[in-house]
């Protein structure tokens, strides 16, 4: 296991060992939870605790939705059942992570101020209902937020059960009212310097007759009016991040002063494409996200693409998890993230009921801790009676009973979590990155245009490259462009369409001292306006991949193509690939050809190359090769770039192999998303099983959907 960690390595991990709260040094175990649809059944929120118990539970989450509750009329505040539950979870011994109610509001405030309703992009006003629909812009519901997050940070600041800070609920969506077009230009001006001219240019607005004569012309992008000026699309994309950070920022000001010692967190969604949640990351103490992977799919509802797989695809679906988690760790810095929200069986908006199979619970909650989350938390502890959500899967049914099999399940990975105290604040090891940015999918999305047919997108391709690291244990943090490349071996950047200033410097310099770089078709092609760079792709980053791009060819969803390695190609590739989608064709300057096409007008010219510069390497894929080539491609620089596994023997297809560490002891995580039973071998040496108590060597059987957490020192390596 990661034998080639330094000893300095061990000792910044160790050092950098950083729980979530040190009030509550155990993997966090909890729900969201909603007394305040309970409020005239003091039996079952008495229930409730001694369930939660039962459950394993150490923390739940309260308040997410409860504005109508806390402030019924404007003014009047009924804190009462709040403080009851406060006492009663302290009592209990179960912490709060304790929301701010702004995710959705009171009608009262609706009516009396309309301007806290949010305008869609077709200028239409929402009546008030749902939730989530606020104008974050709005005066009024800046005001009304920071009163009420101002008196909850001052009645509970203080309370032994409060635990962390919960702001809001998955914040998202966007308003285009006056108030936000108003503050989009103010936002425009800054950025532009007050220059239309600048703006002009940055938009490229001559064409289709677009250019900008006054502010007040600029409007938020509209299907029934601007939809096609990317530099102005970017822009409102960048703006609305902005905008909604900003609206957070008040929120938390009052949180922070009152209680300035509490953690701060707000849910995130993953790869969510309408946040840039990098922005986000640097005012939070702590990342959470909500997952709701749709486990033991078929891939006919949810993923067309993807073949038939005798094991079942669940491995699939836990490898792009996967990737969200890693993400979710990294914004951080590698501190561990929260799993702030999970289905304990189905997401009712799922197009399919399908509940998890028995072990799932685990091994999917398993999946998060291993890459780094110090919670399982779920949605819900008890299924309302009405709503929208009523059938939303949630650990107690409308019958309330602890005798379920979904009850025994969280049950018992409750017992799981209590024996992984020594996770608590232990980091994953990662030395390999991979480039996923928001901006860069932005530009992609708003490109509007793809050269080729079927499923090509940029979050697509970006898991496609994850997928072989994941499947042989390799751990991979998942970053942007603006982050720091240095403690990486390898980066991966795949589509990395747009090149913001700075970045092809940062990377130079990173391959030069011995990084090395894979991009792939569709680079350097736009710079942050999303023009196009004057001289051709790959833009900047010609002179480091040492090549230069003429035109990509489109391929039709039935037609493929070859890439045929080379000879001696130094990376042990040999037969034939199988192309889709993007064949880009590149003429070499300085970069030595790996594999070429192997058909088409084209056959012949360069379809990988690499290009040596400094101590480092940059490859540059030029066509969409099929997973199989990604799988050899990365397993021979895994192999060359010292990149290894958590386990040194070879991963049976769907078992997920991820080390979590603090420098001196090695959690293995061990989990079998396959619908059969596997072996792994486990190398030399003894292993303590974590679970169990026992030990293990030489290899364990997993069941299906079977988990191990197995653990060992570092020095006994
Ligand atoms: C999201 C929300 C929850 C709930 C769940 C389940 O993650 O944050 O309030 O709606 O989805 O659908
Ligand atoms: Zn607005």
């Amino acid at each position: 296991m990661s034998a080639v960690m330094s000893a300095k390595e061990r000792q910044e991990r160790a050092a950098r060992r950083e729980p979530l709260s040190p009030r509550l040094p155990h993997i966090i175990h909890g729900a969201d939870y909603f007394p305040e649809q309970w409020i005239d059944s003091p039996e079952i929120l008495e229930e409730d605790m001694r369930l939660m118990k039962r459950a394993g539970f150490n923390a739940v989450s309260v308040g997410m939705f409860a504005w109508s509750a806390l402030e019924p009329e404007e003014g009047r505040y009924t804190f009462e059942w709040l403080d009851a539950l406060m006492d009663r979870a302290a009592r209990a011994g179960i912490f709060v992570l304790l929301a701010t109610p702004s995710g959705a509001r009171p009608a009262w405030m609706s009516r009396a101020y309309p301007e806290v309703l949010r305008v869609s992009p077709e200028r239409r006003r929402n009546l008030h209902g749902l939730r989530h629909n606020h104008c974050y812009t709005s005066p009024v519901y800046r005001q009304k937020t920071a009163a009420v997050n101002r008196l909850i940070a001052e009645r509970y600041g203080g309370h032994p059960a409060l635990l962390m800070w919960h702001v809001s609920n998955e914040y998202g969506g966007e308003c285009h009212c006056e108030l936000c077009q108003r503050a989009f230009r103010e936002w425009l001006k800054r950025r532009y310097d007050s220059s239309l001219d600048a703006l002009n240019r940055s938009w490229w607005s001559a064409f289709w007759s677009h250019t900008i004569t006054e502010w007040e012309q600029i409007e938020s992008p509209a299907p029934h009016g601007e939809s096609r000026l990317q530099g102005l699309l970017l822009d409102w994309k960048r703006f609305v991040t902005d905008q909604t950070v900003d609206f957070m920022l008040c929120e938390i000001a009052p949180l922070r002063e009152l209680a300035p010692r509490v953690p701060v967190t707000t849910n995130m969604m993953g790869t969510y494409p309408g946040l840039n949640y990098w922005k986000f990351a640097p005012h939070l103490d702590v990342a959470s996200w909500t997952s709701y992977p749709a486990w033991h799919g078929t891939g006919e509802v949810f993923d067309a693409r993807s073949p038939w797989d005798p094991k079942g695809r669940d491995w699939r679906t836990a490898a792009d998890t996967a990737f969200a988690h890693n993400l979710m760790r990294s914004l951080k810095g590698g501190k561990p993230f929260m799993l702030m929200e999970s289905a304990p069986t189905f997401s009712s908006w799922h197009a399919v009921w399908k509940l998890k199979k028995p072990g799932m619970q685990a091994a999917s909650s398993l999946l998060a801790v291993a890459h780094g989350s110090d919670t399982v938390q779920y949605f819900q502890w008890r299924k309302s009676r009405g709503g929208t959500e009523k059938f939303h899967g949630a650990v107690l049914d409308h019958a309330g009973l602890e005798a379920t099999r979904v009850f025994a399940e969280v049950a018992g990975l409750g017992r799981m979590l209590a024996a992984l105290d020594g996770v608590v604040g232990t980091r994953v090891p990662a030395r390999a990155a991979i480039i996923y940015d928001w901006e860069n999918r932005w530009a992609l999305e708003g490109a509007d245009v793809v050269p080729a047919q079927g499923d090509g997108s940029y979050e697509w391709a970006c898991k496609r490259h994850h997928s072989p690291f994941w499947s042989v244990g390799v751990a991979v943090d998942v970053i942007d462009m603006e982050q720091d490349f240095s403690p990486y071996r390898l980066v991966v950047a795949p589509m990395l369409y747009m090149i913001r200033p700075g970045v092809w410097e940062r990377l130079e310099r990173f391959v030069h001292a011995g990084g090395t770089l894979v991009a792939t078709y569709w680079s350097g092609t736009t710079d942050e306006h999303d023009l196009c760079f004057a001289g051709g792709s790959p833009g900047p980053l010609r002179k480091l991949l040492g090549l230069r791009s003429e035109e990509i060819d489109g391929l039709y969803p039935r037609e493929s193509n070859r890439m045929v390695p080379e000879a001696r190609n130094g990376l042990g590739l040999s037969g034939s690939y199988e192309i889709r989608r993007y064949c880009e064709l590149i003429h070499p300057e300085s970069a030595c050809v790996f594999a070429t096409y192997g058909g088409d007008f084209y056959k012949g010219t360069p379809a990988l190359t690499v290009n040596e510069f400094g101590d480092g390497a940059a490859y540059y894929l030029a066509a969409d090769a099929d997973e199989r080539f990604l799988l050899d491609f990365y397993a021979a620089l895994a192999r060359r770039l010292d990149l290894h596994g958590a386990i040194p023997a070879r991963l049976p297809q769907g078992v997920c192999a991820q080390l979590r560490t603090d420098g001196t002891t090695e959690f293995l995580f061990l989990l079998n998303f396959a619908r059969e039973r596997q072996r792994v071998r486990l190398g030399k040496g003894l292993l303590v099983d974590v679970l169990s108590g026992g030990s293990r060597s030489g290899a364990i059987s997993l069941e299906p959907f079977g988990v191990a957490v197995l653990k060992r020192k570092v020095a006994s390596l």
